[in-house]
């Protein structure tokens, strides 16, 4: 493998520890870890890795990823420091590498409508907009009006909504990279958006184990019903792997609760899904994605 640090680039690092990375605060080291300071910084990480045939892998906030605890043989191009939000009207625009909650609250302070049921949600711009974030009263599919993408041939593409094949927690951008997004909000009273930004805020705070070390909830929600509800009554609240345990508020979500390894992790979805497999024949799929 090519070594792109000899490309003398000053934000490249080697063995850059992923757990530090991860809401989950597991994972092992990534062969290359890169932090561009902007977009044009990102877009040439990118398209030095593949010039130099390096595998690569965009993080945003690690909130919804599970790092194998051998860490990953790829260069990691880390999107945080790649922001900006602006408004025009009732538009935003934000970088890929945005808090999805700096997002919410820039709109809400504006009195723009339409972010409110994504309040409490973490993450990046760019991973909410690849996986479809959002709850049952509204995925940020509505709102998102366009999105820049790097394509795998290097060009910069802008495509609209109708282009993004959103489903449940999915898109059609896979093999494409996110550079940014206009969110079509609308213009309405700053003291109702943030009444309901903090409702929603709360109703999740209420019901999930937002302060402790997870990736949000595991697995998607089935035909048969939500997951969590499934797992909570097959009794796997509690159940515990080394470290990682099946939150006793929210059965949907896995717990860091100290030093858990992946392992760890994977071995408690292992046993969930056989739980639902034998109990009731339904096949649990994940929603978090693994490296
Ligand atoms: N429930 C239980 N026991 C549990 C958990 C839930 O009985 O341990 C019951 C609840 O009482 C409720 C039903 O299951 O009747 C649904 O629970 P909840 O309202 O928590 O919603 P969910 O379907 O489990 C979904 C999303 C969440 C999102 C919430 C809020 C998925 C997989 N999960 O959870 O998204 O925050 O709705 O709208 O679609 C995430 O994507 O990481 C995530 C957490």
């Amino acid at each position: 493998m090519a070594n792109i640090c000899n490309l003398h680039d000053a934000s490249t690092t080697e063995g850059e520890i992923l757990r530090r990375h991860t809401s989950f605060r597991i994972g092992g080291p990534a062969q290359y870890f890169c932090r561009p300071s902007g977009i044009v910084e990102f877009i040439d990480a990118v398209r030095r890795c593949r010039r130099g045939g390096i595998p690569l892998r965009v993080l945003g906030r690690g909130t919804n990823l599970l790092v194998s605890d051998s860490g990953v043989p790829h260069a990691v191009i880390a999107t945080r420091q790649v922001h900006g939000i602006t408004a025009n009207g009732a538009t935003i625009s934000a970088c890929c590498g945005d808090s999805l909650p700096r997002v919410v609250s820039f709109a809400a302070q504006r009195g723009l409508s339409g972010l409110e049921p994504l309040a409490g949600i973490p993450g990046s711009i760019g991973g909410a907009i690849r996986m479809n974030a959002g709850t049952r009263n509204g995925c940020i599919d509505r709102i998102v009006q366009s999105v820049t993408v790097l394509t795998p041939e290097d060009e910069i593409a802008h495509l609209g909504a109708e282009q993004l094949g959103f489903g449940y927690r999915s898109s059609a951008l896979n093999g494409l990279i996110v550079l940014s997004a206009g969110l079509k909000l609308e213009q309405s009273d700053p003291e109702r958006v943030m009444n309901l930004t903090r409702e929603h805020r709360a109703q999740k705070a209420a019901s999930q184990p937002l302060d402790e070390n997870s990736a949000g909830c595991v697995f998607k929600n089935p035909i048969g019903g939500p997951a969590g509800q499934i797992l909570d009554r097959l009794g796997m609240k509690g159940a515990a792997e080394g470290d990682a345990i099946i939150s006793t508020r929210h059965a949907n979500f896995i717990l860091n609760r100290a030093n858990a390894a992946a392992a760890d992790v994977l071995a408690l979805i292992a046993r969930a899904r056989k739980a639902a497999l034998d109990a009731l024949g339904i096949c649990l799929e994940l929603e978090i994605e693994v490296w």
